[in-house]
Protein backbone atom coordinates (compact mmCIF):
# COMPACT_ATOMS: atom_id res chain seq x y z
CA UNK A 1 0.00 0.00 0.00
CA UNK A 2 1.03 3.04 -1.18
CA UNK A 3 0.40 5.99 1.87
CA UNK A 4 0.80 9.42 0.86
CA UNK A 5 0.08 12.36 3.41
CA UNK A 6 -0.36 15.86 2.55
CA UNK A 7 -0.36 19.30 4.82
CA UNK A 8 -3.75 20.66 2.84
CA UNK A 9 -7.14 19.51 1.18
CA UNK A 10 -5.42 21.10 -1.75
CA UNK A 11 -2.33 19.54 -2.00
CA UNK A 12 -4.61 16.07 -1.16
CA UNK A 13 -6.90 17.05 -4.37
CA UNK A 14 -3.58 17.76 -6.64
CA UNK A 15 -1.94 14.55 -5.52
CA UNK A 16 -4.73 12.22 -6.12
CA UNK A 17 -5.68 14.05 -9.34
CA UNK A 18 -2.33 13.03 -10.93
CA UNK A 19 -2.76 9.86 -9.92
CA UNK A 20 -5.85 9.87 -12.35
CA UNK A 21 -4.23 11.81 -14.98
CA UNK A 22 -1.35 9.69 -15.74
CA UNK A 23 -4.02 6.59 -16.01
CA UNK A 24 -6.52 8.67 -18.26
CA UNK A 25 -3.08 9.77 -20.27
CA UNK A 26 -1.63 6.42 -20.80
CA UNK A 27 -5.23 5.22 -21.50
CA UNK A 28 -7.69 7.61 -22.74
CA UNK A 29 -10.59 4.92 -22.71
CA UNK A 30 -9.89 3.95 -18.71
CA UNK A 31 -12.61 2.39 -16.90
CA UNK A 32 -12.62 5.01 -13.99
CA UNK A 33 -14.63 4.40 -10.39
CA UNK A 34 -16.02 7.14 -8.94
CA UNK A 35 -16.90 7.78 -5.20
CA UNK A 36 -19.38 10.26 -3.62
CA UNK A 37 -18.77 12.14 -0.76
CA UNK A 38 -16.49 14.89 0.47
CA UNK A 39 -13.01 13.80 1.07
CA UNK A 40 -12.76 13.47 -2.87
CA UNK A 41 -14.16 16.45 -3.82
CA UNK A 42 -11.03 18.57 -4.21
CA UNK A 43 -9.56 15.83 -6.59
CA UNK A 44 -12.70 16.35 -9.25
CA UNK A 45 -12.09 19.87 -8.90
CA UNK A 46 -8.46 19.44 -9.91
CA UNK A 47 -9.16 17.39 -12.84
CA UNK A 48 -11.93 19.55 -13.98
CA UNK A 49 -9.30 22.51 -14.09
CA UNK A 50 -6.72 20.47 -15.53
CA UNK A 51 -5.80 19.49 -19.08
CA UNK A 52 -6.76 16.54 -20.32
CA UNK A 53 -9.64 14.85 -22.12
CA UNK A 54 -11.82 12.25 -20.40
CA UNK A 55 -14.28 11.81 -23.52
CA UNK A 56 -13.08 8.42 -23.95
CA UNK A 57 -13.30 7.78 -20.48
CA UNK A 58 -16.23 5.48 -18.70
CA UNK A 59 -17.15 6.14 -14.80
CA UNK A 60 -19.44 3.55 -13.07
CA UNK A 61 -20.07 4.94 -9.07
CA UNK A 62 -19.56 2.72 -6.30
CA UNK A 63 -23.30 3.62 -4.74
CA UNK A 64 -26.46 5.00 -4.68
CA UNK A 65 -29.27 5.39 -2.22
CA UNK A 66 -33.05 3.47 -2.66
CA UNK A 67 -35.63 5.72 -3.42
CA UNK A 68 -34.48 8.93 -4.49
CA UNK A 69 -35.06 9.87 -8.17
CA UNK A 70 -32.29 10.57 -10.05
CA UNK A 71 -33.04 14.70 -10.02
CA UNK A 72 -33.15 14.89 -6.30
CA UNK A 73 -30.03 16.75 -5.26
CA UNK A 74 -28.43 14.53 -2.81
CA UNK A 75 -29.00 11.20 -5.17
CA UNK A 76 -25.76 10.15 -6.01
CA UNK A 77 -26.80 10.30 -9.94
CA UNK A 78 -27.37 14.42 -9.48
CA UNK A 79 -23.81 14.26 -7.44
CA UNK A 80 -22.00 12.37 -10.18
CA UNK A 81 -23.54 13.94 -12.70
CA UNK A 82 -22.83 17.87 -11.58
CA UNK A 83 -19.71 17.12 -9.98
CA UNK A 84 -18.03 14.45 -12.15
CA UNK A 85 -18.91 13.75 -15.26
CA UNK A 86 -20.38 17.32 -16.48
CA UNK A 87 -17.42 19.43 -15.19
CA UNK A 88 -14.56 16.70 -16.51
CA UNK A 89 -16.04 15.60 -19.78
CA UNK A 90 -17.25 12.50 -19.25
CA UNK A 91 -20.16 11.74 -21.60
CA UNK A 92 -23.51 11.06 -20.50
CA UNK A 93 -23.81 7.60 -22.16
CA UNK A 94 -20.36 6.36 -20.57
CA UNK A 95 -21.30 7.56 -17.00
CA UNK A 96 -22.99 5.11 -14.55
CA UNK A 97 -24.43 5.44 -11.79
CA UNK A 98 -26.45 1.72 -9.53
CA UNK A 99 -29.77 2.53 -10.05
CA UNK A 100 -32.32 0.34 -8.49
CA UNK A 101 -35.46 2.52 -9.75
CA UNK A 102 -34.44 2.59 -13.34
CA UNK A 103 -36.49 -0.07 -14.86
CA UNK A 104 -34.52 -3.33 -14.49
CA UNK A 105 -36.12 -4.15 -10.95
CA UNK A 106 -34.98 -6.99 -9.18
CA UNK A 107 -32.03 -7.68 -11.69
CA UNK A 108 -30.53 -3.91 -11.30
CA UNK A 109 -27.66 -5.36 -9.03
CA UNK A 110 -26.55 -8.16 -11.60
CA UNK A 111 -27.49 -5.87 -14.86
CA UNK A 112 -24.74 -3.33 -13.00
CA UNK A 113 -22.27 -6.07 -12.63
CA UNK A 114 -22.76 -6.72 -16.01
CA UNK A 115 -21.95 -3.29 -17.62
CA UNK A 116 -18.81 -3.27 -15.34
CA UNK A 117 -17.75 -6.87 -16.71
CA UNK A 118 -18.83 -5.73 -20.49
CA UNK A 119 -16.55 -2.39 -19.98
CA UNK A 120 -13.43 -4.27 -18.92
CA UNK A 121 -13.43 -4.22 -15.57
CA UNK A 122 -12.13 -1.40 -13.58
CA UNK A 123 -8.67 0.24 -14.30
CA UNK A 124 -8.79 2.94 -11.42
CA UNK A 125 -11.16 3.01 -8.79
CA UNK A 126 -11.83 6.11 -6.63
CA UNK A 127 -12.54 5.21 -2.74
CA UNK A 128 -13.61 6.94 0.25
CA UNK A 129 -13.69 5.33 3.91
CA UNK A 130 -16.96 5.53 6.24
CA UNK A 131 -16.54 6.73 9.91
CA UNK A 132 -17.62 2.91 10.53
CA UNK A 133 -14.78 1.86 7.85
CA UNK A 134 -17.57 1.08 5.32
CA UNK A 135 -16.49 1.49 1.64
CA UNK A 136 -18.62 2.47 -0.83
CA UNK A 137 -21.89 1.41 1.29
CA UNK A 138 -20.58 -2.30 2.20
CA UNK A 139 -21.40 -1.39 6.05
CA UNK A 140 -19.34 -4.20 8.45
CA UNK A 141 -20.33 -7.63 8.44
CA UNK A 142 -20.15 -7.28 4.60
CA UNK A 143 -18.64 -10.71 3.42
CA UNK A 144 -15.29 -9.95 1.21
CA UNK A 145 -16.50 -11.88 -1.44
CA UNK A 146 -19.96 -9.73 -2.06
CA UNK A 147 -21.04 -8.46 -5.36
CA UNK A 148 -23.39 -5.48 -6.35
CA UNK A 149 -26.37 -5.17 -4.01
CA UNK A 150 -28.96 -3.59 -1.77
CA UNK A 151 -28.27 -3.32 1.56
CA UNK A 152 -29.55 -1.61 4.57
CA UNK A 153 -27.40 1.24 6.08
CA UNK A 154 -26.69 1.24 9.55
CA UNK A 155 -27.82 3.69 11.69
CA UNK A 156 -24.05 5.36 12.16
CA UNK A 157 -24.18 5.62 8.18
CA UNK A 158 -27.79 7.48 8.39
CA UNK A 159 -26.33 9.76 11.05
CA UNK A 160 -23.15 10.80 9.00
CA UNK A 161 -25.43 11.76 5.83
CA UNK A 162 -27.79 13.36 8.10
CA UNK A 163 -26.22 16.71 7.43
CA UNK A 164 -26.88 16.37 3.70
CA UNK A 165 -30.35 16.14 4.35
CA UNK A 166 -33.61 18.27 6.44
CA UNK A 167 -33.75 15.21 9.15
CA UNK A 168 -32.25 11.71 10.13
CA UNK A 169 -35.40 10.32 9.05
CA UNK A 170 -35.45 11.64 5.71
CA UNK A 171 -31.99 9.75 5.17
CA UNK A 172 -32.56 6.26 3.00
CA UNK A 173 -32.85 2.96 4.93
CA UNK A 174 -31.33 1.53 1.97
CA UNK A 175 -28.52 1.86 -0.90
CA UNK A 176 -27.89 -0.30 -3.87
CA UNK A 177 -23.30 -0.71 -3.92
CA UNK A 178 -20.86 -2.55 -5.31
CA UNK A 179 -19.86 -5.27 -3.36
CA UNK A 180 -16.36 -5.90 -1.61
CA UNK A 181 -15.37 -8.56 -4.31
CA UNK A 182 -16.51 -6.42 -6.80
CA UNK A 183 -14.29 -3.46 -5.82
CA UNK A 184 -11.79 -5.55 -5.52
CA UNK A 185 -11.41 -6.64 -8.84
CA UNK A 186 -10.50 -3.31 -9.96
CA UNK A 187 -6.76 -3.20 -10.86
CA UNK A 188 -5.64 0.23 -8.98
CA UNK A 189 -7.34 1.37 -6.02
CA UNK A 190 -7.32 5.20 -4.77
CA UNK A 191 -8.81 5.78 -1.75
CA UNK A 192 -8.80 9.80 -0.38
CA UNK A 193 -9.40 10.29 2.78
CA UNK A 194 -9.71 13.63 4.79
CA UNK A 195 -10.47 15.06 8.40
CA UNK A 196 -10.08 14.13 12.20
CA UNK A 197 -13.21 11.96 12.23
CA UNK A 198 -11.91 9.22 9.72
CA UNK A 199 -8.59 8.67 11.69
CA UNK A 200 -9.84 5.62 13.71
CA UNK A 201 -11.49 3.93 10.44
CA UNK A 202 -7.77 5.19 8.71
CA UNK A 203 -5.90 2.99 11.26
CA UNK A 204 -7.61 0.32 11.75
CA UNK A 205 -8.10 -0.19 7.88
CA UNK A 206 -4.06 -0.09 7.25
CA UNK A 207 -2.80 -1.42 10.37
CA UNK A 208 -5.72 -3.48 12.49
CA UNK A 209 -6.13 -7.09 11.86
CA UNK A 210 -8.24 -7.94 8.26
CA UNK A 211 -11.99 -8.37 9.56
CA UNK A 212 -15.57 -8.06 8.01
CA UNK A 213 -16.14 -5.69 11.21
CA UNK A 214 -13.75 -3.54 9.17
CA UNK A 215 -14.93 -3.72 5.84
CA UNK A 216 -11.73 -1.06 4.65
CA UNK A 217 -9.30 -3.28 5.97
CA UNK A 218 -9.72 -5.68 3.12
CA UNK A 219 -7.64 -2.97 1.57
CA UNK A 220 -4.35 -4.70 2.80
CA UNK A 221 -5.14 -7.56 0.54
CA UNK A 222 -5.19 -5.84 -2.49
CA UNK A 223 -2.48 -5.18 -4.42
CA UNK A 224 -2.45 -2.20 -5.75
CA UNK A 225 -3.58 0.41 -3.38
CA UNK A 226 -2.80 4.26 -3.00
CA UNK A 227 -4.05 5.83 -0.19
CA UNK A 228 -3.76 10.25 -0.09
CA UNK A 229 -5.06 11.82 2.87
CA UNK A 230 -4.51 14.71 4.86
CA UNK A 231 -2.43 15.25 7.96
CA UNK A 232 -5.80 14.34 10.27
CA UNK A 233 -6.90 11.15 8.97
CA UNK A 234 -3.58 9.92 9.01
CA UNK A 235 -3.13 11.44 12.52
CA UNK A 236 -3.37 8.01 14.41
CA UNK A 237 -0.99 5.78 11.69
CA UNK A 238 2.19 4.66 12.97
CA UNK A 239 5.08 7.24 12.34
CA UNK A 240 6.67 4.98 9.76
CA UNK A 241 3.45 5.74 7.58
CA UNK A 242 3.40 8.65 7.64
CA UNK A 243 6.64 10.10 6.42
C1 LIG B 1 -20.78 7.75 1.82
C2 LIG B 1 -20.52 6.96 0.55
C3 LIG B 1 -19.15 6.33 0.56
C4 LIG B 1 -18.11 7.35 0.97
C5 LIG B 1 -18.41 7.83 2.36
C6 LIG B 1 -17.41 8.78 2.91
O1 LIG B 1 -21.24 6.98 2.85
N1 LIG B 1 -21.48 5.94 0.32
O2 LIG B 1 -18.85 5.79 -0.71
O3 LIG B 1 -16.83 6.79 0.91
O4 LIG B 1 -19.69 8.47 2.30
O5 LIG B 1 -17.70 10.07 2.51
P1 LIG B 1 -16.94 11.38 2.98
O6 LIG B 1 -15.73 11.44 2.14
O7 LIG B 1 -17.93 12.47 2.71
O8 LIG B 1 -16.69 11.23 4.41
Amino acid sequence: MDIIVTETLDELGTAAADLVLAQVRAKPSTVLGVATGSSPLPVYEHLARAEADFRGVTCFALDEYVGLPAEHEQSYAHFVRHKISAPLGIRPENTHVPRSEDGYGASACDHYEDLIRRAGGIDLQILGIGRNGHLAFNEPGSRFDSRTRIIQLTQDSRKANARFFPSIEDVPTHAITQGLGTIQEARHLLVVVSGEAKAAAVRRAVDGPVTKDMPASILQRHPNVSMVLDEAAASLLSRSHAL
